[in-house]
């Protein structure tokens, strides 16, 4: 049983869920934000990268993933031949900056989710790469820690989900860079795949 808001949502086109994510009060977020940050790349993409939240880089230009662990996604994305832009969406599960960069609360979780949903049904991704903890529980609607779900494939209402490190964690945990390179070749070899 979907909510009315929520099923308001999900028959929204790409402008109009544009259009409502950039006008949403449904939490406090909104108090704080300088700006929604929807998402950024092809609507038609094959690949869909979901993050966090936007940091202060990200509210203060719109876009999401380009302060430094942005940098570090760019990087690990080339690895395996993929470019922002091409064939690639990323989106966040918070479209707002929480204040602070602290941790997305349930309840906020809860109001954007619909935004996220959306987003997945009209771009209908060939492949979803959830990157850190919230994008992983978002999506799977589990807890369990990322090094119990890494390695395998997932799946989102018939999309296969790819889990892995945030790169912001990476960033100060060096020794998983390495998992993280696993899941990347996991990634591309289900973007290859017929
Ligand atoms: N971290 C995220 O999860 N998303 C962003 O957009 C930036 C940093």
């Amino acid at each position: 049983q979907l909510d009315q808001r929520t099923q308001h949502i999900m028959q929204l086109d790409w402008d109009q869920l544009q259009q409502a994510v950039r006008e949403c009060t449904a939490c406090e977020l909104c108090q704080t934000r300088t700006q929604t940050v929807f998402g950024v790349g092809d609507p038609q993409a094959q690949l869909l990268v979901v993050g966090e939240a936007p940091g202060a880089d990200e509210d203060a230009q719109g876009e999401p993933f380009v302060g430094k662990a942005g940098k570090l996604l760019d990087n690990m994305l080339a690895s395996i031949g993929q470019r922002r832009g091409q064939k690639i969406f990323i989106a966040n599960v918070l479209k707002c900056r929480p204040p602070a960069n602290r941790n997305p609360q349930a309840h906020e979780v809860a109001q954007c989710a619909p935004f996220l949903a959306r987003q997945i049904e009209l771009i209908a991704p060939k492949v979803l790469y959830a990157s850190g903890r919230f994008a992983i529980q978002s999506l799977l609607n589990n807890d369990a820690p990322i090094s119990a779900q890494r390695g395998k494939i997932h799946q989102y209402r018939q999309v296969p989900v790819v889990v892995s490190y945030h790169p912001a964690y990476l960033l100060r945990n060096m020794p998983d860079k390495a998992k993280a390179w696993q899941d990347l070749l996991l990634l591309k070899s289900q973007l290859n795949e017929q």
